[in-house]
């Protein structure tokens, strides 16, 4: 006889007779994953890196290495990238974040010597490209691309960046303050221009020059708050926290800057749907346009799982099974409405992902009209990946769907 708890005593579904971690996973590898570099199948991969590590099934494993095979260099010299069609002049931090699953494979394969070493070349040159190439603002911020977005730095670029950054460091420079330092810099940078002390939610980025068309006089920051950008901060964050020396001052810092955003979702989570707004601003949430998007539902989902299981909460008097249950109804949502089976009643067929914004950035004016006419796409692999992450916590820690 086990003693459950009682929200495990709820039926699962009858659709969820197969972990949804590994089921979407094995849908979109059926549908196809074309090998690229670019962030949006990295962020795929992360998903991928979460099912091999709770499985320890060698398909993934294998899936993993094939895909960044078909990326590296075959004959890569010390003179040439070791990556094929990297353009030496394009400095953005959409490019690094490949480093991730790199480094991921780097730690968990034992293959022969060469590969080993054609990873660690790899990893050591977006180290490079990122510490001495990517250009900075005054303040020391990474420029999120350039020369197209100067002295700009985005929430986005910190997820593409900054947990491989981390990784490295932690993996090949320990002890390099500096290093550490240079992380806790760019996550306090975001927090001095973008994050609104009264709501706790952060804008989308800030120009630092405050020359953009969007820039705010005082903060430089952009108009409003974007589901995905701060998203991908939020996933940076504890992705950081997991890796980042609890022995340095800057992670109780960072640490405190999970816990307000943390806080902040649970106030702003849309109380019919248990999903977020595509523009969370005050004001904005049920306008006409506004809808409750996919990726950043499930990006919060993830970022809460895991900072709880971290134990992120301490001494903050909140009640971490508070959060949980956020995590739980933006869960029952994702699978109620975001998740579509093509054969409903046996479980055997593909799992598909709706309701994903495309592609969103700076380049505009940035306001309500042009992020609610960006289109929304099916099987994005920018909402497949977190809704990954997501699954993984659930199942890891037997939690149920609300
Ligand atoms: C792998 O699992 C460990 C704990 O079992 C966890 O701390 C780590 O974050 C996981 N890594 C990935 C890439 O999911
Ligand atoms: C590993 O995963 C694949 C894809 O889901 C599956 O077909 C296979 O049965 C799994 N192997 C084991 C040993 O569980
Ligand atoms: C790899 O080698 C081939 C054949 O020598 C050459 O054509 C190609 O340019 C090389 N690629 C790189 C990235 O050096
Ligand atoms: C320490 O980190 C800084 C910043 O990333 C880097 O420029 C420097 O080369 C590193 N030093 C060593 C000894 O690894
Ligand atoms: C900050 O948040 C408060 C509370 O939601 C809101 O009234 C105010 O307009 C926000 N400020 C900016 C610049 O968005």
């Amino acid at each position: 006889m086990h003693f459950l708890a009682p929200h495990l005593l709820l039926a699962l579904p009858s659709a969820a007779a197969k972990p949804y971690s590994t089921w979407m996973a094995d849908s979109q590898i059926a549908r196809g994953v074309t090998p690229t570099r670019w962030y949006t199948e990295a962020t795929f991969y992360r998903g991928v890196e979460a099912v091999a590590n709770l499985t320890s099934n060698a398909t993934y494993l294998t899936f993993l290495t094939q895909s960044i095979n078909a990326i590296l260099s075959p004959n890569t010299t010390s003179s040439s990238p070791p990556f094929k069609g990297w353009d030496l002049t394009d400095h953005q931090l959409d490019n690094i974040r490949i480093g991730s699953p790199i480094l991921f494979l780097l730690q968990t394969t034992h293959s022969p010597n060469p590969r080993q070493q054609q990873l660690h070349a790899a990893a050591t040159f977006l180290h490079t490209q990122l510490v001495q190439s990517q250009p900075r603002t005054a303040s020391g911020g990474f420029w999120h691309k350039s020369p197209k977005y100067p002295n700009q730095m985005w929430l986005d670029g910190l997820f593409m960046a900054l947990p491989f950054y981390a990784s490295y460091v932690s993996l090949f420079q320990p002890t390099n303050v500096t290093a550490w330092d240079d992380i806790l810099l760019q996550f306090s940078l975001i927090e001095a221009h973008c994050r609104n002390q009264t709501s706790g939610l952060l804008k989308h980025g800030y120009d630092e020059s405050r020359v953009a068309v969007w820039a705010d006089p005082i903060t430089g920051a952009s108009p409003l708050v974007w589901i995905r950008a701060q998203g991908w901060y939020f996933m940076a964050l504890v992705d950081v926290l997991e890796i980042f020396p609890r022995s340095h001052p800057g992670w109780e810092r960072l640490r405190g800057w999970w816990v307000d955003l943390a806080r902040a979702l649970r106030r702003e989570q849309d109380g019919g749907s248990g999903g977020w707004w595509l523009v969370m601003d005050s004001g904005y949430p049920g306008r006409a346009g506004n809808y409750i998007e996919s990726s950043g539902t499930a990006m919060y989902t993830y970022g809460l799982l895991k900072g709880v299981r971290m134990g992120l909460f301490m001494g903050d008097g909140d009640d971490a099974e508070k959060y949980v249950d956020v995590a739980r109804r933006a869960y029952g949502l994702m699978i109620r409405k975001f998740v579509t089976t093509t054969t409903t009643t046996t479980g055997d067929g593909l799992i598909n992902w709706e309701g994903t914004v495309k592609v969103g950035s700076l380049d505009g004016r940035g306001d309500f009209n042009y992020y609610t006419g960006i289109p929304v796409a099916q099987n994005s692999l920018i909402g497949i990946g977190p809704f990954i992450l997501a699954s993984v916590d659930m199942e890891r820690a037997n939690l149920t769907p609300m």
